[in-house]
């Protein structure tokens, strides 16, 4: 499916928002922990609408048009990864219902991968997956990576995709992923960082960044783009250059505002609505303005949010 931009202003897009959830209301759940709440009422909308195979991350897609493909992009990253380090074992953080470490251990059946999970239910759900899928160089335990406990060590490689923006202390985290790497080993990161405060933005664009990361649970905001390099480095590890992979959201960004538009506009939609689970319905806000609040590369209205990979390595 090819990306058409919006149609819709951000005004437009901040009216219908208000309209359908209160924006005051969403607004003071900020700076509130609600990770477990969040992904137990958002659970089953992401296996419906985002994923059956329980992927919950952002698909990149380069050429322009939205495919299932772009949910690879960052797994294959971490083959690669794994293959150029000759790698045999492979830790994921905050891996959710699997996905990742599922498809790498599919792909390099020689390699032992553990995916780790703050949530049980996710741990559980990745497992199953796991088991469907008959895989057994794939475990799956539960963990917070803040700090990640003693007892992961000597990992060729170490990865998380949109996870780490939950972090409330980057060197404690970052410090815990160097001790489990060996020397020599890797770590690969995707996730969305800001630039600047959205404090400091036009006020549509602001109520707007604000409005997507209580949607999303990241109810303190986005960590600021160069804080994970410094807390790696700070860690002991050398840090490549970081990729900005913003504008390969795109399609995906897009494809989102018109399903949300479409829904939220019909009256007995919205009417049921009224009767789901708030933090999945608000799923929607994010998707609304994802577009509008992200760096895509336009010339005017740009967000501060960019979607970045950063890799590291262990000195040998
Ligand atoms: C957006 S989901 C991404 C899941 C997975 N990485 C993927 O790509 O599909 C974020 C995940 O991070 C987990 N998480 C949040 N805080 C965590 C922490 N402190 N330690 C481990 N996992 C955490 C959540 O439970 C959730 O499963």
């Amino acid at each position: 499916m090819t990306a058409t931009a919006p149609t819709h202003s951000l005004s437009d897009l901040l009216k219908l928002i208000d309209k359908v959830f209160g924006s005051d209301k969403v607004m003071k759940d900020w700076g509130r922990e609600m990770i477990p709440e969040y992904y137990a009422q958002s659970g089953p909308a992401y296996e419906k609408m985002h994923s059956a195979q329980g992927c919950m991350h952002s698909a990149l897609n380069a050429d322009g048009t939205f495919s299932f493909d772009g949910y690879l992009v960052q797994p294959r990253a971490v083959v690669a990864e794994t293959v150029a380090v000759k790698g045999k074992r492979v830790l994921e953080l905050g891996c959710g219902k699997g996905f990742n470490s599922l498809f790498c251990a599919q792909n390099l059946k020689e390699v032992q991968f553990t995916g780790t999970d703050l949530l049980q239910d996710h741990v559980n759900r990745a497992s199953g997956f796991a088991k469907t899928a008959e895989r057994t160089n794939v475990t799956y335990e539960q963990a917070s990576y803040e700090p990640l406990p003693d007892r992961f060590r000597d990992f060729d490689v170490a990865f998380g995709f949109e996870t780490l923006c939950y972090a409330k202390d980057t060197d404690l985290v970052a410090a815990s992923i160097a001790a489990a790497l060996r020397p020599g080993g890797r770590f690969v990161m995707y996730d969305m960082h800001a630039y600047g405060s959205a404090d400091d933005l036009p006020p549509d664009l602001a109520r707007a960044t604000r409005l997507y990361e209580v949607s999303v649970a990241v109810t303190r905001g986005f960590i600021q783009a160069g804080q994970w390099e410094a807390s790696l480095r700070k860690a002991g590890l050398v840090v490549d250059p970081v990729e900005d992979l913003t504008a390969q959201l795109q399609p995906g960004l897009y494809r989102q505002v018109e399903m949300s538009y479409r829904t939220l506009s019909d009256w007995k939609k919205r009417l049921a609505i009224k009767a789901m689970p708030p933090l999945l319905t608000r799923n929607a806000i994010a998707a609304l303005v994802g577009p509008a609040i992200c760096r895509l590369g336009r010339e005017s209205n740009d967000g501060i949010l960019a979607y970045q990979k950063i890799t590291a390595s262990k000195p040998a």
